[in-house]
């Protein structure tokens, strides 16, 4: 994707994703306290009216509008899904060890897959490139305002709602919108979380075995 596709689809999805949050706010503002008794049925009805629209209008986002623009749909990724290092026997070419810098998730395409290579100084570990709470990139979208978090604690943070991920086994650590991460993120965690109100998990995500030869990292694939 392009950096100018990114910024533009960055813009729509958020200001899509901010009139949808406000549908549903008002909405249910309206059902909880819809005015004096003359006005109570018609503030009950478009209260119902909000909610519903809010509704509809978040899931065409996430299932029409972001598979359109090249995005996953926002569906979370099982971790019965996950095979074992054992099975990735075929070896792929992910590029030369100094095109991964320190610390932070550089994604590349192997054959079909998106693949998170994570460095830290000579140890590298590879996982797969999409977050498994709702499929956004762990590094990222290229030019993006948000950017990859640095590997902290053996831990690659998903930087759109903050799930962590152990490096070493893609065990799941810290599931989305925690509340220290919705503290520090009111829009990408507070305001979000009721976006997702029905995908508020992350499972452990897929690794792939990983090794250096000649200063050219190679991951372990399934066939
Ligand atoms: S997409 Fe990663 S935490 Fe939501």
């Amino acid at each position: 994707m392009s950096v100018a596709l990114a910024i533009v689809g960055a813009s729509v999805l958020g200001t899509w994703g901010i009139a949808t949050i406000a549908l549903i706010v008002s909405g249910i503002v309206l059902l909880v306290a819809p005015g004096d008794a003359e006005t109570t049925s018609s503030g009950v009805a478009v209260g119902i009216f909000l909610l519903v629209a809010g509704l509809i209008s978040g899931g065409l986002m996430q299932v029409v509008a972001m598979p359109l623009m090249g995005l996953d749909p926002p569906l979370p990724i099982k971790a019965k899904s996950i095979i074992p290092h054992e099975k990735m026997k075929e070896w792929a070419r992910a590029g030369a060890l100094r095109d991964f810098p320190d610390g932070i998730a550089t994604e590349v395409r192997l054959r079909s897959l998106r693949v998170a290579i994570v460095r830290q100084g000579e140890e590298l570990h590879a996982m797969n490139a999409l977050c498994t709470h709702a499929r956004l990139p762990l590094g990222s979208f290229p030019g993006a305002p948000i950017k990859p978090e640095p590997v902290r604690d053996g831990c690659v943070m998903c930087p759109f709602h903050g799930a962590r991920f152990e490096v070493s086994n893609g065990k799941a650590v810290r599931q989305p919108f925690a509340s220290e991460f919705n503290a520090n993120h009111p829009f990408l965690g507070t305001l979000q979380s009721k976006l997702f109100f029905w995908n508020m998990g992350a499972e452990d995500i897929q690794t792939y075995p990983v090794r250096v030869e000649n200063d050219e990292v190679l991951v372990g694939l399934p066939r």
